[in-house]
């Protein structure tokens, strides 16, 4: 924001390289795309057990927390997914300036949207992984019942089924729990983050 909104960004004192040395480790997001039953939620919370044990300061962030709370007044038109990923993205930015590793698991289906938040996030700070699993094993899961409900039409705008998923064009990481277990897609996360982000 300009002065000329009377807005005026602060900077202060304790720079992000100073939290990441206290932490011991790099500040970054993982951005894990998929549709819904995809798989996003397991392995969000096994990357975040993970880091976890290893004192790596990590939190998870997504859709369904944020759109209960933060985001409650947000819908899955076109236009309520783009705001909700551009708060996310923006929340995901502040914990990794604060020092903490961001898991950021958001259906997120647009390409441009994605893009968006790497661009917010920083793109050296920006993990994107596809979660890859087939919509119709998704279908076939429907642990919330929501692909049902779509359809007997009871929810208009599900993605896969009357509202579109775009396959991400260059992913840093790709994993379709149809064929690797979780702890196999785990391992290829953390294989991939032990190379690109955690060395010591
Ligand atoms: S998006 O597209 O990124 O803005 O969606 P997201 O914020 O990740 O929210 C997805 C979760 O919301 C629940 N839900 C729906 N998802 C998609 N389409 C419709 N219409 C819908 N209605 C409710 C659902 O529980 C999603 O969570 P996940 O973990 O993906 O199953």
């Amino acid at each position: 924001m300009s002065a000329a909104n009377n807005l005026f960004q602060e900077n202060y004192s304790v720079s992000r390289k100073e939290r990441e040395e206290l932490n011991g480790h790099a500040s970054f997001t993982i951005w894990l795309t998929g549709f819904s039953g995809s798989g996003k939620s397991t392995i969000a919370a096994a990357l975040d057990q993970w880091f976890y044990k290893r004192q790596i300061r990590s939190y998870i962030t997504d859709g369904d927390n944020t759109r209960i709370h933060l985001n409650r007044d947000l819908d899955f038109s076109r236009e309520g997914r783009k705001e909700n990923i551009r708060r996310v993205a923006e929340v995901a930015k502040l914990f990794n300036d604060a020092g903490v590793v961001v898991i950021s698991s958001f259906i997120s289906p647009f390409e441009k949207d994605r893009k968006s938040a790497k661009a917010i996030v920083g793109a050296k700070h920006f993990v994107e992984v596809y979660i890859a699993t087939p919509l119709e094993t998704c279908i076939q899961r429907d642990a919330k019942g929501l692909y049902e409900k779509a359809r007997k039409g009871e929810i208009k705008d599900l993605t896969g089924i009357n509202s579109p998923y775009e396959v991400p064009s260059n992913p840093d990481i790709v994993v379709d729990t149809t064929i690797d277990t979780i702890e196999t897609s785990l391992q290829i996360i953390t294989d991939w983050l032990l190379e690109n982000k955690l060395q010591t």
